[in-house]
């Protein structure tokens, strides 16, 4: 039998509460990992948590908000000080934010999502390459961007630039950290009907379009993602960083 591929390493997942997070650390958890499930949300970390440790792996809870960027530094050292070290983080908190177009997008709200959606994912990979670093041992890291890191959709301009800046700042430390052997990939899914997408739009016939959309014909399912994470942190990319992984079903290249 194949062992498991994250056997003594600790991995972070942030927004482990929601859809792709909840999929990310039970998949890491079962493949055992030691898992930190950070998330705003204490029910909804808790949970992924419970389902976690139901399965038989371990996983502790983290109720952070993330856009504090001292509470980020203090959470980093406090996981290198509870597991011993930091092998895999996946930023995966986000947000959607209004839908308006850019003329009328209220300024508070392209304040939040991208204080959400990039700063918080610029504080965590500070503090996760810093303790990477410390270590000695290398490290992944994965951030969930999206098929908005490349194309674009009306009425969403914060969101689109938030993506487009995640996937920089993956390639930018990519370059940067390398020579460490820490390798900095992404993944890009499409639309998938959980968390704040499933909120914004409930509508079984515009999700069945929206599956129409996409050459696989259906849209992205949580475990998707959570397989292409999982790829990129396991050592069969020992030689991928840099890279965004699309989990689209094809969309984007229509
Ligand atoms: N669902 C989709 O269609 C889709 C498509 C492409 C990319 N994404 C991206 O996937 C990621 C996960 O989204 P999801 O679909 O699972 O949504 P979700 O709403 O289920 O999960 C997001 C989680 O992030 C947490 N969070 C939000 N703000 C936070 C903060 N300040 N501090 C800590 N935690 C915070 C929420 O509590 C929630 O549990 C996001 O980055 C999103 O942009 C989603």
């Amino acid at each position: 039998m194949r062992s498991p591929r994250f056997e003594n390493k600790t991995a972070l997942v942030t927004g482990g509460g929601g859809g792709f997070g909840r999929e990310i650390s039970l998949l890491f958890g079962g493949e055992g990992a030691q898992v930190a499930v950070v998330d705003v949300n204490a029910g909804a970390a808790q949970e992924t948590v419970d389902r976690v440790t139901a399965a038989g792996g371990r996983a502790d809870a983290y109720i952070v908000d993330l856009t504090d960027a001292d509470a980020v530094a203090a959470l980093i050292a406090e996981v290198v000080d509870v597991y011993g070290q930091l092998d895999i983080a996946v930023n995966n908190a986000g947000i959607g934010g209004a839908m308006a177009p850019l003329a009328e997008y209220p300024i508070d709200t392209w304040h939040q999502v991208l204080d959400i959606n990039l700063s918080s994912v610029f504080y965590c990979m500070r503090a996760e390459l810093a303790a990477m670093v410390a270590q000695g041992t290398g490290g992944a890291i994965i951030n969930t961007a999206s098929i908005m890191s490349t194309i674009a959709m009306p009425t969403i301009s914060a969101y689109v630039a938030s993506k487009h800046a995640v996937l920089g700042l993956t390639r930018a430390a990519a370059v940067e950290y390398g020579s460490h052997g820490i390798r900095v990939n992404a993944v890009g899914p499409s639309f998938s009907r959980v968390g704040f997408t499933a909120a914004s739009l409930d509508d079984d016939a515009q999700w069945e379009g929206m599956a129409a959309q996409h050459p696989l014909g259906r849209t992205a399912r949580p475990l998707d993602v959570a397989g292409a994470v999982a790829y990129l942190a396991s050592d069969e990319a020992a030689f991928v960083t840099g890279h965004l992984l699309g989990v689209d079903g094809g969309y984007i290249n229509q």
